[in-house]
């Protein structure tokens, strides 16, 4: 590779057609004969459904047609139990889709689902999250393929002699996605062939999904995702809003749209699971661990098992000879959970970095030097070397750039006014992997090249990433370069999750590019060079391979009110090679403002008596604001790691908010005194 493009921050090729309003988003492309739908959610947790009476919603004007299990096309029962809609008359939750409405405009289809009249026969749920839940049990594994539980020594014994030992629950809730572009499809039937427009985080996944459900072959299916408005996770697969559009535009044979409102998302898109965890933690005296416990229990759906890998960041993080994991299930009357920007990682490192920090307390040891003290290059979990772990050199390097040095580490001790002032550390990894993936390059006659794969975009900055990783592969400018990607017919590519895109997708286009150079020494004209690293990927070591950072955080508590501000936050990250410092700079900084979030304001609040999220809209819902965010500063080390892949990158999309909730739980702690061990973190809580 020449170097040129990687590294130098360029702004979104997309910005210009984003901020003019021209970039479609999955309900905006013109469609002739066009007719919307609105979700019906069920009002039961769970039961049967007894009667639907549609009369009244089929007189409204303008209303075609009422969706619902006793007319709706027929849906192949695969193993998605959960995105089997409107087939049964059975309720599993409250919010299923129970009916959908289609009619020539929104307003009449919105109406439309208020007319629909359905009666249930509705039994007992249980809906609440305990740690002496009857119904715990152990899942055969945990997200996506991890063991459930691990040991290593003997956990009891040497916590048992240790001289110093913490041992605390912590408790966080349930977090809800919330991007800015709801889900929302545009489905459009033709010959047997289907055209979706999808707000997904990979069209591929969405292909797969549909062929399956549908019964039609992959070939017939077209998704589009050309520009997708956020996810966070939520979108990572086929979710309700797709198939019911699907279904509908099948039923009234016209095309659909349909997006689900703000307060639908508050439902059965994917959440951040509630977790109860127990940490416990024994050391010398000197600080340096022996013991290492952590038993996290989550919840998943009556439906589909999805299990939150909560203590797997506690497996690699800190080495001690005795070490036990566990995970524990409760299937409740509730929408499945999913992925939440770093599940798994994210409130498992909220509670061992909170723990950690009260370990520090209890040894009398600074917190920074604590986490260099228990600093491992072997993976604990692996019995490996990591290729890159430069946890030491962040702390070392946010401590300095933070001003962290010369604290003191009482509580209560600095003070302006009527404001405490605390300061508080953590530290934060995530593992750097990589999926296999296709793309293909062209040389076209006029000098310029085309870039073809079909990663999606969403809102990263992940197109003008790969454009920039293909212009160095190809040893030219970035201007003569044109990338397309956001669309099943282009080459097959995994989904934007798990912080892989990057790096599964530039590997693939730095193949291409290659091959490209290599095929036009003997043919001058217009070439095209496709690429597949499904054998070079899958054929790599299986090594611990992470990101890590160091999170940091000054807070003010309100001495009267408990009011809690964040001053400040600090993160430095060693995530690889930075391919795109404006568009890193604004993921690491977006995952650390929502961890604040996490840490302050997002609780998922669910009525027993109604089974269902009591704040289901932004207003009673809260989300960390731009008023709440004073200062938040981003930087990462130049770290070069030679085996991870083409690119050198370890993503940056999720480590930016695991641990932030942590240093500033930890900050709080250090300004109060008081160690709150349920987040969010209110007043109520502090006085
Ligand atoms: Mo991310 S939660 O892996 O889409």
């Amino acid at each position: 590779m020449s170097g040129g493009a990687v590294g130098r921050a360029f702004p979104r090729l997309e910005g210009p057609a984003k901020v003019t309003g021209t970039a479609r988003y999955a309900v905006e492309y013109p469609v002739d004969g066009v007719t919307y739908g609105w979700a019906v959610p069920s009002a039961v947790v769970r039961g049967r459904i007894t009667r639907v009476d549609t009369a009244e919603a089929l007189a409204s004007p303008g209303v075609l047609a009422v969706l619902h299990h006793g007319n709706a096309p027929r849906l192949a029962p695969g193993p998605e139990r959960e995105l089997w809609l409107l087939q049964e008359p059975v309720v599993h939750y409250r919010g299923q889709y129970v009916a959908v409405v289609v009619a020539t405009s929104l307003e009449a289809a919105r109406e439309g689902a208020r007319l629909v009249r359905i009666d249930y026969d509705a039994g007992p749920h249980s809906t609440v999250l305990a740690d002496d839940h009857p119904g715990l049990y152990q899942p055969d594994h945990v997200n996506p393929s991890y063991p459930t539980d691990t040991a290593e020594g003997d956990f009891d014994a040497g916590y048992a002699a240790a001289p110093v030992r913490v041992d605390a629950t912590y408790r966080t809730p349930a977090y809800h996605n919330n991007p800015m572009e709801p889900h929302a499809t545009t489905a459009q039937w033709r010959d047997g062939r289907l055209l979706v427009h999808d707000s997904t985080q990979g069209a591929s996944p969405v292909r797969a999904t549909l062929a399956e459900l549908f019964e039609v072959p992959p070939e017939s299916i077209r998704v589009v995702a050309e520009h997708v408005g956020g996810g966070f996770g939520s979108k990572g697969y086929a979710k309700a809003a797709v198939v019911l559009t699907a279904l509908a535009a099948r039923h009234v044979d016209r095309p659909v749209k349909l997006a689900l409102t703000r307060q639908q998302l508050f439902g059965p898109i994917g959440y951040r699971t509630p977790t109860i965890q127990r940490v416990r933690l024994a050391a010398d005296t000197d600080g340096r661990l022996t013991a290492i416990c952590h038993d996290a229990i989550s919840q998943t759906s009556t439906i589909r098992e999805f299990a939150e890998q909560t203590a797997v960041y506690t497996r690699s993080m800190y080495a001690a000879p005795h070490r036990r994991t566990t995970h524990r299930l409760v299937r409740l009357d509730v929408p499945t959970p999913f992925w939440m920007r770093a599940p798994g990682e994210c409130p498992g490192a909220y509670a061992l970095e909170s723990a950690m920090d009260e370990l520090a307390i209890a040894v009398g040891i600074d917190p920074v030097e604590l986490r260099v003290r228990n600093d491992t290059a072997v993976d604990p979990d692996q019995a490996r070397p990591f290729t890159s772990r430069n946890l030491v050199a962040c702390l070392r390097e946010g401590a300095e750039r933070f001003g962290w040095t010369d604290r003191d580490p009482t509580p209560r001790a600095r003070r302006d006014g009527r404001w405490l002032l605390g300061t508080g550390v953590a530290g934060s990894a995530y593992p750097a992997r990589a999926r296999p993936s296709t793309a293909t390059a062209t040389a076209r006659p006029d000098g310029s090249f085309l870039v073809r794969i079909n990663a999606t975009d969403i809102g990263t900055g992940a197109r003008t990433a790969i454009w920039q990783v293909a212009a160095d592969a190809l040893g030219v400018p970035p201007e003569q370069v044109e990338i397309h990607i956001g669309d099943s017919e282009l080459p097959t590519a995994p989904l934007a999750g798990g912080s892989m895109g990057t790096a599964s997708w530039s590997w693939a286009v730095i193949r291409a590019c290659q091959a490209l150079r290599e095929k036009r020494r003997d043919n001058p004209g217009e070439v095209t060079a496709e690429a597949d690293t499904t054998d070079e990927v899958g054929g790599q070591p299986a090594l611990p391979r992470y990101a890590y950072g160091a999170q940091f955080a000054e807070v003010r508590v309100d001495a009267d009110t408990g009011e809690v501000r964040v001053n400040r936050m600090l993160g430095v990250f060693a995530a690889g090679r930075v391919v795109n410092p404006t568009t890193a700079r604004s993921q690491l900084i977006g995952g650390m403002t929502m961890g604040l979030s996490m840490a302050l304001h997002e609780e998922g609040l669910l009525d027993e008596r109604y089974g269902d999220w009591v704040n289901h809209d932004l207003a009673t819902y809260h989300i960390t604001g731009c008023a709440d965010v004073e200062s938040v500063e981003a930087y990462w080390l130049d770290e070069h790691d030679d085996e991870l892949n083409p690119a050198g990158v370890k993503g940056i999309g999720e480590i930016g908010i695991v641990g932030a909730a942590a240093a500033i739980a930890n900050a709080v702690h250090h300004a109060t005194g008081v160690r709150i061990r349920e987040l969010p973190i209110r007043l109520d809580k502090l006085i």
